[in-house]
């Protein structure tokens, strides 16, 4: 069990946004699960974003690991409320959370979206400890907008609308998709713009709006070709996505993954900022076995995430990283 700022994580395994959290029953599916400690929604914009057949994903043969060029959700943020709000209320004895992945191209729209999502949470007793946000500037397939996420002053505009909406109402769990780094001035520069948000809160405590960081995301601009991908992949020539380009995840990534849970971990704990040193890490990429949830928390993870297991099991994907499959 984890506790994030307002929510609880119980147990401390997560599902990572993704295709296979988009719609109403695969989160339906996810809350469900008893492995599951809170459900991740795939990211959504304010208006849904435009998919067509260039976004899609592949499985690798010699790993299990995946290549995909997805983009958004395709549903809108009102559509994944509405899911929401019915799978709360259908279950009121549940304390499970629901995290809601956001990104949009502005600042204005992401201030929108935290305006709707502050509504769902304030309509019920009880909903501020049941939903969260997660703000993802790491995704590597939106064409003509890389990750804001590997310059922080690309990043900072969009922070300082979740800030805001923090300090209006500090109950709001407030999560950041992180991208893989890979140099060691890329983690100070996330570390010193985020303690850079800090204030004493009118009891004198230090707070940081942020509360955790999901570390990683997938690694952007890797090629796999055709022959290397299950069944070829989407096949339509000689790639396995047909941009050839995408985020690449899973075990193929893990090392990397943990090197930035590693890095970060170290970062945070010896802050002389007592509100930094508040920061949990979920960690993700390439957890696929018991031992590789071991290792992310050995990393400094306090929760573990999956998403390309999820994609290749299914819900069976968290009884397996419980270690529970040869039980049960
Ligand atoms: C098919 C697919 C779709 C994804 N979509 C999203 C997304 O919408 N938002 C997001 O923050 N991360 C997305 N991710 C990244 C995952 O959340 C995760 O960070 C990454 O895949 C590493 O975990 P893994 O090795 O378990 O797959 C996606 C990953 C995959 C494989």
């Amino acid at each position: 069990m984890v506790r994030i700022r307002s929510i609880e994580v119980s147990p401390s395994l997560v599902n990572c946004s993704c295709a296979w959290a988009s719609d109403l029953s695969q989160l339906q599916e996810l809350y469900h699960c008893q492995y599951t400690g809170a459900v991740i929604t795939r990211t959504a914009t304010l208006a849904g974003f435009a998919e067509d057949s260039s976004h899609t994903v592949a499985f690798l043969k010699d790993s299990l690991s995946s290549l995909n060029s997805y983009g958004y959700s395709p549903h809108s943020l009102a559509t994944y409320l509405s899911w929401i709000r019915t799978l709360l209320e259908q279950d009121p004895s549940s304390s499970k959370p629901f995290i809601i992945s956001i990104s949009d191209s502005s600042p204005v729209e992401i201030a929108a979206m935290l305006d709707s999502i502050q509504v769902l949470r304030k309509s019920q007793p009880g909903w501020q400890s049941r939903v969260a946000v997660e703000f993802n500037p790491s995704c590597p397939n939106i064409k003509g907008h890389p990750p804001p996420s590997y310059h922080f002053s690309g990043v900072s505009p969009f922070l300082d609308v979740f800030a805001k909406a923090f300090w209006e109402d500090e109950s709001l769990t407030i999560g950041l998709k992180l991208p893989p780094y890979v140099a060691s001035t890329q983690f100070t520069e996330v570390i010193d713009g985020i303690a850079a948000y800090t204030r004493l809160d009118p009891s004198g405590q230090p707070r940081n709006p942020f509360a955790y960081f999901t570390c990683t995301n997938t690694l952007g601009n890797s090629l796999v070709f055709s022959e290397l991908a299950v069944d070829g992949g989407a096949g339509v020539n000689q790639f396995a996505v047909p941009p050839g380009l995408g985020g690449l995840a899973g075990e193929a990534i893990h090392s990397l993954s943990l090197g930035n849970v590693y890095s970060f971990a170290r970062l945070l704990a010896e802050s002389d900022d007592p509100a930094m040193r508040e920061i949990v890490i979920i960690g993700a990429g390439g957890v696929t076995t018991p031992e590789a949830v071991e290792r992310m928390h050995r990393a400094g993870a306090k929760a573990v995430g999956c998403a390309t297991l999820l994609g290749k099991e299914g819900v069976a994907a968290f009884q397996r990283l419980a270690g529970r499959l040869a039980e049960e």
